[in-house]
């Protein structure tokens, strides 16, 4: 299940989309001091993208320590839970867009013995996620159009964090609300200051040399925006 580390109030997600396919394994042990490693399932239908798939999955557990969080930007992942499940993931986050039945989905993720996040695309309203509530471990607020790496922050977000703040602080439950696209040390602090607390970072963070070097300048601003929020 999701944790927090250590007497930390954020956690930091590398996403594999941007990471070199061709030495996976090399390149999580060049992201070991980060603390979710962003799982980006696409299915060229959900997004206009193709990723991959629970073999890849299995492939890279074994060759790291971090949470594996699977974001499954798929049109249909009821068919795709238990494979994931047994692949080894932590946390399984669908798509509010896509959820006909999303709260079955969301307790079926739990009953595998996985944490349950929704997601939504900048344009869906936060006021779809109302009703799941009382049941989900994490909110995915995605501030970026689906299906790439490399996309610029969407500005106007920044709003709809607060606002989804809000909304989770009067459910009294701890949901953790992740963000997710274009997201880098430059702007990390004022996104945490709007009250996430888990940062997805693909192109910010396997585009430098030193990841250990920029996951560490991520951590250290997004502490300091989220105790500005508190
Ligand atoms: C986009 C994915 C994001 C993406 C983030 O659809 O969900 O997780 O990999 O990549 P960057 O951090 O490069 O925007
Ligand atoms: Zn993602």
């Amino acid at each position: 299940m999701l944790k927090k580390n250590q007497n930390q109030n954020i956690v930091i997600c590398p996403s594999v989309l941007a990471a070199d396919f061709a030495k996976l394994a090399e390149e999580m042990e060049t992201i070991a001091s980060s603390d979710w490693l962003h799982f980006d399932v696409m299915d060229g239908h959900y997004v206009p993208n193709i990723s991959f798939g629970p073999i890849v999955a299995s492939a890279i557990k074994p060759h790291t320590d971090l949470l594996l969080d699977v974001h499954l930007m798929i049109t249909n992942p009821d068919q795709y839970l238990e494979v994931f499940a047994k692949s080894g993931a932590d946390n399984i986050t669908i798509h509010q867009e896509v959820a006909t039945h999303g709260l079955r989905t969301i307790q079926r993720i739990k009953e595998l013995g996985c944490s349950a996040g929704i997601a939504i695309n900048p344009g869906t309203s936060i006021s779809t996620l109302e009703e799941y509530l009382p049941y989900v471990d994490l909110i995915l607020i995605m501030t970026v159009n689906p299906g790439f790496g490399g996309q610029a922050y969407i500005e106007s977000m920044y709003e709809k964090i607060k606002r989804t703040k809000d909304m989770i602080n009067e459910s009294g439950r701890d949901i953790f609300l992740q963000v997710d696209g274009g997201i880098s040390s430059e702007n990390i602090e004022n996104v945490a200051k709007m009250g996430a607390n888990a940062f997805v970072a693909g192109s910010a963070i396997f585009s430098k040399k030193d990841r250990e070097a920029e996951i560490a300048i991520m951590r250290t601003a997004a502490e300091k925006g989220y105790k500005a929020n508190l």
